[in-house]
């Protein structure tokens, strides 16, 4: 009996002492629904159409992302009791990038979030029920490194440029030759055969009809519609610095792309180790940026495969404390309606079967996407 209860002490002595404790969370979500940014000049969709400009949140994307706020209020100011239920600026900093979908959709994210704040007026009765309002932090779009992937750097520029001019993914390009003539044919642009042609028509038809359910004109017949679709997700990854087409990923493509983010974010995690008081951090952007920064943690395949990061998904990287040092703790939702799944074991570098990764194995492993400086981007 004395070693079952020294085994039951063993067991239990852990759990009433363990100290994990939550310092620090940061979020990155991609903006809620939005129209296409702008279409091919036959298109009977044209800006008009849509009720608000080109790129705009919509209001199911103002819905979207106020139900992912209220989401991350369950988890982090419910559940955990970690970040106050009364907005401060002491507690938490949020950015987005310089794009109005992206400050709306913060803005919207954020009266989610703090829902049961109770900073505002009570006595006006057009003030929209519990809405505090907050700063959004943002810098302007060509200087924002951290969140708009490759923005005015040059040697990402060419690194990309070379990309796509591989054999392999030339052959891929080639692969879709009907899909690009019939583009070309109909389409009123003067298109190249290329890449970014699919990408601009993917962009406008991928929501017409894929969100929107609009019909399209004749000469996008299913075949062509699923065809695109399927070009775009095998191309997209690879476009972007990840590996395919027979290549490696091209680690300094990544790092330029997305590593100012991850440097950043490591920056705030040592900011948070020593102390500074900051609990949330949270940071509006696009799916290029969570496809860049999923790539640059290795774990894009394993999250969402080839697929493009939906509206309002978001990844979280928290760090705790326990015992014998710092972890964190990286995890996904998929959209406005999907809980978060841990995604840390998909970190290359972290231990393979553990929602939690060793602060120094996180710090390793990311060095190679971590840049020197902005004088990466002019590199020859
Ligand atoms: C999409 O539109 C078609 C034709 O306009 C209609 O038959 C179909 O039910 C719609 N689908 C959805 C999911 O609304």
């Amino acid at each position: 009996t004395q070693m079952l209860l020294l085994s039951v002490l063993f067991v239990l002595i852990p759990l009433v002492l363990s100290t994990d404790q939550l310092v620090f969370v940061q979020t990155l979500f991609r903006h809620g629904d939005r129209t296409p940014t702008g279409t091919y000049p036959t298109d009977p969709y044209q800006e008009d159409f849509w009720g608000v400009p080109w790129g705009e949140l919509t209001t199911t994307g103002m819905k979207q992302e106020f139900l992912q706020g209220q989401r991350l209020k369950r988890l982090y100011v419910d559940k955990e009791q970690f970040v106050s239920a009364k907005y401060s600026r002491y507690e938490t900093t949020i950015r987005s990038c310089d794009a109005p979908r992206c400050i709306e959709s913060a803005s919207a994210q954020m009266a989610g979030f703090y829902s049961g704040s109770p900073t505002h007026p009570n006595d006006l009765p057009d003030w929209p029920s519990n809405w505090t309002p907050m700063p959004i932090h943002t810098v302007p779009h060509n200087e924002d490194r951290e969140l708009e992937a490759g923005t005015d750097c040059k040697r990402s520029d060419a690194l990309t440029v070379e990309r796509v001019l591989k054999p392999s993914f030339l052959d891929f390009i080639a692969s879709n030759w009907k899909i690009i003539a019939d583009i070309i044919m109909h389409s009123g642009g003067g298109v190249e055969a290329d890449f970014d042609t699919l990408q601009h028509i993917w962009g406008a038809i991928g929501i017409e009809k894929g969100v929107y359910n609009l019909t399209l004109p004749d000469w996008i017949t299913d075949e062509l519609y699923d065809g695109l679709g399927a070009a775009i997700e095998e191309g997209t990854d690879y476009v972007d610095g990840g590996a395919g087409f027979n290549y490696p990923e091209d680690t300094e493509l990544l790092r330029l792309r997305s590593g100012f983010l991850l440097k950043e974010w490591i920056n705030n995690l040592n900011s948070a180790m020593s102390g500074n008081g900051l609990k949330y951090h949270a940071y509006s952007a696009h799916d290029s940026t969570i496809t860049g920064l999923l790539l640059t943690l290795g774990a894009k395949e394993n999250v969402i495969g080839k697929a493009n990061p939906g509206y309002a998904s978001t990844v979280t990287c928290e760090l705790w404390k326990r015992d014998d040092g710092f972890y964190v703790k990286f995890m996904y939702s998929d959209d406005a309606y999907s809980e978060f799944a841990a995604i840390t074991r998909f970190i290359t570098g972290c231990p393979e079967y553990d929602d939690f990764c060793p602060i120094s194995s996180f710090l390793d492993r990311s060095q190679k996407y971590i840049p020197q400086s902005a004088n990466e981007c002019n590199a020859a």
